[in-house]
């Protein structure tokens, strides 16, 4: 039995999605353990475009279990609309599901911190979701969050919301925003709670339970390497562990009980907010904005698109300890020749092999570049990997060596039959 931690090994976005609904095939349970609907995972399935936010990708296979784990950050509102449109669509959401009850929640005050400190950082904005990420992991770290477990406590909950509220609006009336009525967001939330119950778990006890019956987990990683608020490019990242070690602290399941990392990177490379991307190109964006790819699934923002990075791949590597890699995407280099992959960067005439750990040193590096020839085929219908171009074939294994793992998937479409397995 194998227990995988999938990571984005990029800047998020990477097709996590499409590949945990394809490895969930062979597993039992799916744990979300990071993060919270700031992600926006992308399935096909029957046809259909699902994106998942806060509940795990696996929710769309039967039989199997979603877990929202400690390390998530929860807008209840959300939660509730997203299983909401997932039943709308005919997908179950009910036993399948379980939440922690120690997962921390997003609240409007949360937003609305987002919001207006994005506004006064101006052109050196971080260029958030806005959907109170970081506002809520702060108030974790600095232990005055309310969790899940206050919610399900209606009278305790209004109490400690109270003061919250009290305390944020006369922040956010210093910060010259409206403040924000306590009786509505209560109101709202209390609701919220009840639609909640039901889901609301221990759920390090079941998944602990789960391992004991010989159950196989599936760690659903949410943004990306390079967004890990220790190890991508601060501060321009998210505020959690995005990287492998966040599954273990944000689903209580330790350490020895994983088995492998699954490292998911695409053939390129995009990002969207602000930071530093090294391979940043102009024209290859173009060209995948202009094949309709490469809209952000959760705030439609057109994201920033740029050569493969080796470098940061090969970091990524290291940091998570990846021993598989799968690369997607493929499909959007087919017209593409000759194609670019940075294998080093510079910096004052000095070469790197890892990314420097200031951002505005990063943003000064230039990045050094091989030239591979390009197929010029679509690769979207090729199901074997004896079937690739040839070029399409020395391409993946080039990058998969400069990565320094091994490759085991590669995607060239959005649907789960568009999977070659090696
Ligand atoms: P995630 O956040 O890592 O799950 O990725 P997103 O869903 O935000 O973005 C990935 C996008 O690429 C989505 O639109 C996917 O449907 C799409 N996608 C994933 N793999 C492939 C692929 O191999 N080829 C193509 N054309 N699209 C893909
Ligand atoms: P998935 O799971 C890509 C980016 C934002 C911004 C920075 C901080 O779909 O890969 P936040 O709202 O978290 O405070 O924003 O992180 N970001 C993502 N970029 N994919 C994501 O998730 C992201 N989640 C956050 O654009 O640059
Ligand atoms: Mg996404």
């Amino acid at each position: 039995m194998a227990n995988t931690i999938l990571v984005g090994a990029q800047w998020g976005d990477e097709g996590k999605g499409k590949i945990i609904d394809v490895l969930t095939g062979n597993a039992d349970v799916v744990v979300r353990s990071q993060g919270g609907n700031n992600a926006g995972h992308t399935v096909i399935h029957g046809g259909k475009k699902f994106v998942l936010h806060l509940i795990p990708s696996g929710i769309l296979r039967a039989r199997k279990i979603c877990v929202i784990g400690n390390g998530v950050v929860i807008d209840p509102i959300a939660l509730v609309r997203e299983i909401d449109v997932l039943r709308g669509l005919g997908v179950k959401a009910g036993k399948n599901l379980l939440i922690s009850d120690c997962a921390h929640l997003v609240l409007p005050y949360h937003r609305a911190l987002d919001e207006q400190r994005e506004l006064r950082k101006g052109h050196v904005k971080i260029g958030t979701t806005k959907r109170g990420i970081g506002p809520a992991y702060g108030d974790k770290a600095a232990r005055t969050g309310l969790r899940i477990a206050d919610l399900m406590q209606p009278e305790l909950f209004s109490k400690k919301l109270n003061a919250k509220m009290r305390e944020n609006n006369s922040i956010l009336k210093a910060l010259g925003a409206k403040p924000i009525s306590f009786a509505k967001v209560n109101a709202d939330f209390l609701d919220a709670g009840e639609r909640l119950k039901p889901f609301v778990a221990n759920t390090v006890v079941y998944l602990h339970e789960a391992l004991k019956a010989g159950k196989e987990i599936l760690f659903e990683g949410a943004q990306g390497t390079f967004l890990d608020i220790d190890h991508g490019t601060y501060p321009y990242v998210t505020s959690s562990n995005t990287t492998a070690g966040g599954a273990c602290t944000g689903s209580g399941v330790p350490p020895h009980r994983m088995d492998r990392v699954l490292g998911v990177m695409k053939a390129y490379t995009t990002r969207v907010g602000e930071g530093s991307l090294p391979t940043e190109d102009a024209e290859l964006a173009d060209m995948l904005h202009e094949m309709g790819r490469e809209f952000g699934a959760t705030t439609g923002r057109a994201r920033r698109c740029g050569w493969f990075d080796a470098v940061a791949t090969h970091y990524a590597t290291m940091i998570n300890g990846i021993d598989e890699i799968a690369i997607t995407n493929l499909d959007g280099l087919d017209t593409v020749d000759p194609i670019k992959v940075c294998v080093g960067y510079k910096l004052d005439g000095k070469k790197l092999e890892v990314p420097p750990s200031d951002s505005a040193q990063l943003t000064r590096c230039e990045p050094v570049y091989e030239e591979l020839p390009g197929w010029k085929r679509s690769t979207e219908r090729v199901r074997k990997v004896s079937d690739l171009p040839k070029e399409a074939r020395d391409y993946v294994n080039k990058i998969a060596e400069w990565t320094g793992a091994r490759l085991t998937i590669i995607s060239v479409g959005p649907s789960r039959g568009q999977t070659l397995i090696l």
